[in-house]
């Protein structure tokens, strides 16, 4: 039986995965590396570190930074990040989504955050709907990022269900794995290719196609 819904937040509750895109390709322009949104896709749910290692890499700079100027680089792009961030408003939620937690809380279904962004819980105070979690796993309390498990396990785990009771919402390739990993039943969001390819149990092209009626069906089939 369905018990709870963990969402990812980047690119499944509001669009912040653009301005992720937009900081980094900033900040890798800035040292002379550039990429496009095809490449952009590979650093969708991964840590700000390993994204910032993953672009270093595909400009062939990997070895030309001390551990310290890393540091300094995550820095400029998150001080980026945050000032996009600053334009945030409640209305940014993507269509859809608040209609889809009123309806979980009124179902009693739990409702749980695996983000890799340490700038969730800012995020979720942004767009007023802090209250509906019941738990946001903080990325530093997990060995390891998406795509392995441990982000939807320790959501399961603190909201006392288990993996097979619970459906994961991500937009992420690496987000899918994980949640297909952790033993869920994974939604994508985003174009069918790559869900499909990612191994997405049910595809949607946008968030307003959620609707909890239709997800239990498939869940339950
Ligand atoms: C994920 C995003 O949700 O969070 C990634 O998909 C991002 O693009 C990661 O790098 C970490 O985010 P932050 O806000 O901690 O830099
Ligand atoms: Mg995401």
């Amino acid at each position: 039986m369905l018990k709870a819904v963990i969402f990812d937040l980047d690119g499944v509750i509001t669009d912040t995965a653009e301005m992720h895109y937009l900081a980094w390709k900033e900040l890798a322009k800035g040292i002379g590396i550039d990429f496009n949104r095809e490449f952009n896709e590979e650093l969708k749910g991964i840590s700000r570190m390993e994204s910032l290692e993953k672009i270093l890499v595909h400009g062939g700079v990997a070895n030309q930074f001390s551990e310290a100027d890393k540091l300094g680089l995550a820095k400029s792009k998150n001080d980026h990040y945050l000032q996009l961030l600053t334009q945030m408003k409640p209305e940014d939620i993507f269509p859809g989504i608040k209609e889809f937690l009123d309806e979980l809380k009124a179902n009693d279904i739990k409702i749980g955050l695996a983000s890799a962004s340490k700038n969730a819980p800012a995020i979720l105070e942004s767009l007023q709907i802090t209250y509906y979690f019941e738990t946001i796993v903080d990325p530093e309390e997990i060995a390891k990022g998406k795509p392995a498990p441990d982000i939807f396990l320790r959501a399961a785990e603190k909201l006392g269900i288990t993996p097979e009771e619970c459906i994961g919402i991500e937009d992420s390739t690496a987000g899918i794995q994980s949640i297909k990993d952790a033993g869920m039943f994974a939604v994508g969001v985003g174009t069918v290719n790559k869900m499909e390819q990612a191994g997405a149990d049910l595809i949607l092209h946008n968030t307003t196609e959620l609707a909890l009626c239709y997800l239990i069906k498939k869940f339950n089939q």
